[in-house]
């Protein structure tokens, strides 16, 4: 039997997004910490699912004329293709919208609320009357009070930094539909929070949580706690609550449950004991793996609402920090905000996952992804040293000894040196400080590259009844490399099962006691990784740079919108707006929609892309006349440089018409 019993998770990815690099750093690590201890020989389980419900990925659905449950089957799919690229090896990937997890939301609410923690009354809420929908603080838009920015959104600017509450909004507007809010009154659900104050208290400083969370917390539970709002109106595509028709859970309620529908899954499907898991006197451990803005959630609501449901409660949490890339937050202008996708069109993912090995501590430090330094590493470590031992020994073996491995080794010190390293390996794996076991590991890489070294191989080769020692250097040099493949497996499987092939070995378990591997023949040396291409990375960067193609915010119903701030004739003499004349219109490939327009401006003519696809048709548009500014700066989208912008009004989608001079005017002329 194995000593330990451990269900692990990740945070549920939102359905209504792409899978990009900041989210692989909680799935890379999770991923690696649960190989680890499968490669430990306990019994574990690495479960996880996509989010799925909330207004945004309604809306979103709504958007793109599918119903909520397609656009989830989609979504899901996709997440699940990137995390199997990335060897992200889940034992099961559900959804939260699911028959388990409608079951278990409901018995958790009913058992909440037959315990006296849920209680309900009527707030008043920001409502869209042309959407018929409430409306939460995002998707209120309006000038911000303090400064006056345009388009800010309910809770915050993002221009000046000023919180406020989204009435204080100058000119407010659904972001949905664009109509004016009116405040309306509706009964909410409420999960008492406060009585799980003294359990919070407890639970909290128990060891559950690393000492920067636990601190944090110390600081919200002093804060007192509020009852948390569980319940959202119809429309809401999520879960109506069992008794208050028309009511849903939010989307938060729900979430946190998903894991353990995900492994209610798991259970059915492989006929496992869920209640081993999951109730109050289990003996197996629980682990979350979660980014450090969702600690709220799963450190105080998640802890509270499973013992409010006699449940058991996790055995720790496990936060970490962000990613940011160059130094800074991820940026779609930078091209810095790559797809999970993106990355794999162009480059190794295990290159990924060593980097943020490398990286990675136990703390909730953000990491940063810096381009040189991820070449220089992955090249200088993975390359240079760990591959280089192999390729090094490899062509003797094959040449000299038809690829069978000596009887003996004289020297053994080294092997059990490695073979000793495993305990502190193996606690920095467990203790999540995988920058520090990578280090060790590329410690005795070295240690492995000089033994090479001395012992010159290639030298050897070349003298006289030097065949014995030549046979035994380069076997001991294949067992040292064999070793750090076995250490290295968490992170490299890919690497590590092609070692195992090039070795003809089984499946490597953890080398506690390994002994060197003797008179065996082995495969064929291919090479097993190559140096990170300098031009993928800008392929990459390029590929995820963002052109002017803006998701357009949808339009539903025609408003007028207010009247910009006042600008002096300065200002608009600064504009040089000319009649220009379309000579050329065309589709650009892999654009959804922009046209290339090639337009003549008098003495010159000019590149320009036009967002205004949805709208004309090339032919449409070749001879027509139209406004230009023509010296705005140029600037560089994907697809090419655009030289000036066309000037076009109008809501979007079809409805965006350009402006158009009466006949008789020339290309040129300066409007004044
Ligand atoms: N759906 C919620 C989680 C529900 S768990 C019951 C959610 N989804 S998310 O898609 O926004 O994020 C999923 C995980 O990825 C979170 O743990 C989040 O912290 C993490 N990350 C998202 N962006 C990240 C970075 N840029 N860097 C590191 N982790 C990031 O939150
Ligand atoms: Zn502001």
């Amino acid at each position: 039997m194995p000593d330990r019993k451990i269900l692990v998770t990740s945070a549920l990815p939102y359905a209504n997004g792409p899978i990009h690099l900041g989210h692989l750093v909680e799935y890379i690590q999770t991923d690696i910490w649960v190989r680890f201890q499968k490669q430990r020989g306990n019994l574990c389980y690495y479960v996880c699912a996509d989010d799925t419900h909330g207004t945004p990925i309604m809306l979103r659905a709504d958007r793109e004329g599918i119903t909520p449950e397609q656009l989830i089957a989609q979504v899901g799919e996709e997440h699940l293709a990137d995390f199997t690229e990335f060897s992200v090896a889940f034992d099961n990937y559900h959804s939260t919208h699911s028959e388990e997890n409608k079951a278990l939301s409901s018995l958790i609410y009913e058992r909440l609320r037959d315990a006296g923690h849920i209680s309900s009354r009527t707030i008043t809420q920001a409502y869209d009357p042309v959407k018929n929908m409430f409306l939460s603080d995002r998707f209120i838009k309006g000038e911000c009070p303090k400064c006056g920015a345009a388009d800010q959104y309910g809770d915050g600017c993002e221009v000046c930094g000023t919180t406020y509450a989204p009435t204080e909004l100058k000119n407010a507007v659904s972001a949905i539909s664009g109509a004016k809010p009116v405040d309306k009154d509706s009964v909410h659900y409420f999960f008492d929070l406060a009585n799980f104050s003294d359990m919070l208290q407890e639970w909290t400083n128990a060891g559950h949580l690393q000492p920067e969370v636990s601190n944090k917390l110390a600081e919200w539970l002093g804060g007192g706690l509020q009852q948390w709002d569980i319940s959202r109106d119809a429309p809401y595509f999520g879960f109506e609550i069992p008794d208050a028709p028309g009511k849903y859970f939010y989307v938060w309620l729900d979430a946190p449950i998903g894991y353990m529908a995900s492994f209610k899954n798991l259970c059915d499907k492989q006929g496992l004991d869920f209640n081993d898991f999951w109730s109050k006197n289990s003996d197996a451990e629980l682990y979350h793996f979660i980014g450090k803005d969702i600690i709220y959630f799963h450190a105080l609501f998640w802890p509270a609402m499973l013992s409010g449901a006699h449940f058991r409660t996790p055995s720790a949490i496990f936060a970490h920090g962000f990613l940011t890339v160059n130094g800074e937050k991820m940026s779609k202008s930078r091209g810095t905000f790559i797809k999970a996708r993106t990355y794999l069109d162009h480059l190794n993912p295990e290159y990924l996952r060593y980097y943020f090995a490398a990286k990675l501590s136990a703390g909730v430090d953000d990491i940063d992804l810096n381009f040189d330094d991820f070449s220089q590493r992955v090249n200088s470590d993975l390359v240079g040293k760990v591959v280089n031992i192999a390729s090094r020994c490899s062509g003797f073996i094959a040449k000299r000894f038809n690829n069978k491995l000596a009887e003996q080794c004289s020297e053994q010190a080294l092997f059990h040196e490695f073979v000793s390293a495993n305990e502190q390996i193996a606690e920095f794996y467990e203790a999540r400080e995988f920058g520090k076991a990578m280090r060790e590991i590329m410690a005795l890489a070295d240690k492995a590259n000089q033994y090479i070294d001395e012992k010159k191989p290639w030298v050897i080769a070349k003298e006289e009844g030097k065949d014995t020692e030549l046979h035994e250097v380069c076997t001991m040099g294949l067992n040292l490399f064999r070793i750090l493949a076995v250490y290295l497996k968490p992170v490299l499987p890919v690497l590590a099962n092609n070692a195992e092939s090039f070795l003809n070995i089984d499946a490597q378990v953890w080398p506690a006691d390994a002994k060197p591997l003797l008179n065996h023949t082995i495969n064929d040396f291919k090479p097993l990784m190559t140096r990170v291409d300098p031009d993928k990375i800008t392929a990459i960067i390029e590929a995820s740079k963002e052109n002017l193609e803006k998701t357009p915010e949808p339009v539903k119903a025609k408003t007028c919108e207010p009247i910009a701030d006042t600008i002096e004739f300065d200002d608009f003499a600064k504009l040089d707006l000319r009649i220009a004349k379309i000579l050329k219109a065309e589709h650009v490939e892999g654009a959804e929609k922009l046209l290339q327009l090639t337009v003549d401006i008098g003495d010159e003519t000019r590149n320009i892309f036009a967002g205004i696809k949805s709208a004309y048709s090339p032919e449409d548009l070749e001879g027509r006349l139209t406004l230009v500014i023509a010296n705005l700066a140029p600037r560089k989208m994907r697809f090419g440089v655009s030289e000036g912008m066309v000037l076009a009004a109008g809501p979007g989608g079809k409805d965006i018409w350009i402006l158009s001079p009466d006949e008789g005017a020339q290309p040129g002329m300066r409007v004044k």
